[in-house]
């Protein structure tokens, strides 16, 4: 055999076992650093043995120090309820940036917000059909909160504006309804969409006594996912805010003297974009909620200078050192020395939220064996120390459903569980 012959012959040999030698999972894996096992610990004391939400309250402040500083001077802030779903969560959120702005997305959220928190200020973050803006009126009872000046309905076409004229012309609705208007600034998840369109509806909310023009409402949150081939987040901000002066104009041009861009709500804004804001932006408010207890999906380079301020936590109710599939137990060896990772079997209390494991470090889902909302399983290698008992933490996707999921919110600070906070009711929107 000739010499080129023989290494290409061990070149055939050896490719495939390299490849399969660089597949083979690497073993990983290790205990709860001082953190988690400070949070273990606080868990423990305060008796909570089941899946359990928990807001560490220091590191909520943190991010709230955080938006403060980068918070463009002339821009105020408006709370996401939805995102951060528990009055008392939204109270201290709204007392350390000392703004009554809530973004409300829920009608059940709407009649709780206004009964038990009647000083807010509330913008729809998305139109309501007229008829759950009606059973919010049939639901409210008088207090202190004035719907004809403490709501902002918002329209998104001309026949929603129609719509809620009408509920405005009855004394269901007890007072005038204000607008704002939805515009497409390049989201196109519905809204108005030209400057023509818009100073179309700005006359007909001017021209009907039962209705007031309140402003607008320009979300963008495609500008933080727009790759540097299409332009990146700066281009789309600029182009949306373009789009947003447009507007302003069009509503200049119909009111006339009455246009006071100052007295509008001119919302903007979420987590993942108000850090490339500066103070030329034509809005004058921006929205933001999950970026302040920063779930997995808000692991994004503008909020790379906030810290995660939300976990899951919970049991492992069973440690096993052996992961055995039904009908395939016979494999159970040859699995774990093919995925070292998946050598420990460990049941816990609850599972499949929408979050991922991130303590201790190394645990994994098993693909073949599924999912449980019961006793959901997880996997880990030999260094993995978990027994029966300890906590597994995870962290949740994001906070606007998963928050719901726990019932009252456990409030972590200096080294114990300090507070229970109930969550909104009414499931989650
Ligand atoms: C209209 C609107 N504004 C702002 C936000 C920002 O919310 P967050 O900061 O929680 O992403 C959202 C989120 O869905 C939204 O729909």
């Amino acid at each position: 055999m000739s010499l080129t012959r023989r290494a290409l012959l061990a070149a055939a040999v050896a490719a495939p076992l390299a490849w399969v030698a660089a597949s083979k999972p690497r073993r990983r894996g290790g205990a709860h650093d001082a953190y988690f096992l400070g949070l273990q610990d606080a868990l423990r004391q305060a008796g909570l043995f089941r899946p359990t939400l928990v807001v560490d309250r220091a590191l909520l402040l943190r991010n709230l120090a955080e938006l403060k500083a980068r918070l463009p001077k002339n821009q105020r802030f408006r709370v996401v309820a939805k995102s951060l779903p528990s009055l008392p969560l939204i109270a201290a959120v709204r007392a350390f940036m000392g703004t009554e702005r809530l973004m409300v997305f829920h009608q059940p959220h709407l009649n709780f917000i206004a009964r038990e928190m009647p000083d807010a200020h509330l913008l729809l973050g998305k139109p309501m059909p007229a008829g759950a803006a009606k059973r919010f009126f049939a639901e409210h009872r008088p207090n202190a909160f004035r719907p004809d000046r403490q709501v902002e309905w918002l329209m998104d076409t001309p026949q929603r504006i129609a719509d809620y004229r009408e509920l405005a012309g009855t004394a269901a609705a007890g007072g005038a309804l204000r607008l704002n208007l939805e515009i497409d600034v390049g989201l196109h998840r519905g809204g108005f969409r030209t400057a023509r369109d818009v100073a179309e509806a700005i006359r007909a909310i001017r021209d009907d006594p039962a209705l007031a023009f309140a402003g607008f409402m320009g979300y963008e949150a495609h500008a933080a996912k727009m790759p540097p081939l299409l332009g990146g987040v700066h281009a789309a901000l600029a182009q949306a805010m373009a789009f947003y002066r447009e507007c302003l104009d069009a509503a200049r041009e119909v009111l006339g003297a009455a246009f006071s861009p100052d007295a509008l709500t001119l919302n903007a804004g979420g987590s993942n974009t108000y850090a490339y804001y500066d103070e030329s932006a034509p809005c004058n408010e921006l929205a933001i909620g999950s970026g302040l207890v920063k779930p997995t999906d808000f692991d994004t380079p503008g909020l790379a200078a906030h810290v995660p301020a939300s976990f899951i936590a919970t049991p492992v109710l069973k440690a096993l050192e052996r992961t055995e599939i039904p009908g395939l137990e016979v494999l159970a060896g040859l699995f774990s020395a093919w995925g070292p990772n998946t050598a420990r079997a460990l049941y816990i209390y609850g599972g499949y939220w929408l979050a991922n494991p991130v303590s201790p470090p190394g645990l994994q889902r098993n693909a073949i064996w599924g999912h449980s909302t019961n006793q959901d399983l997880l996997n880990g290698s030999a260094d993995v120390p978990l027994g029966v008992g300890d906590f597994v933490f995870l962290r949740p996707h994001q906070s606007e459903a998963v928050f719901l999921q726990f019932g009252d919110l456990a409030v972590y600070e200096s080294g114990r569980i300090a507070e229970a906070w109930p969550v909104l009711p009414g499931a989650g929107a």
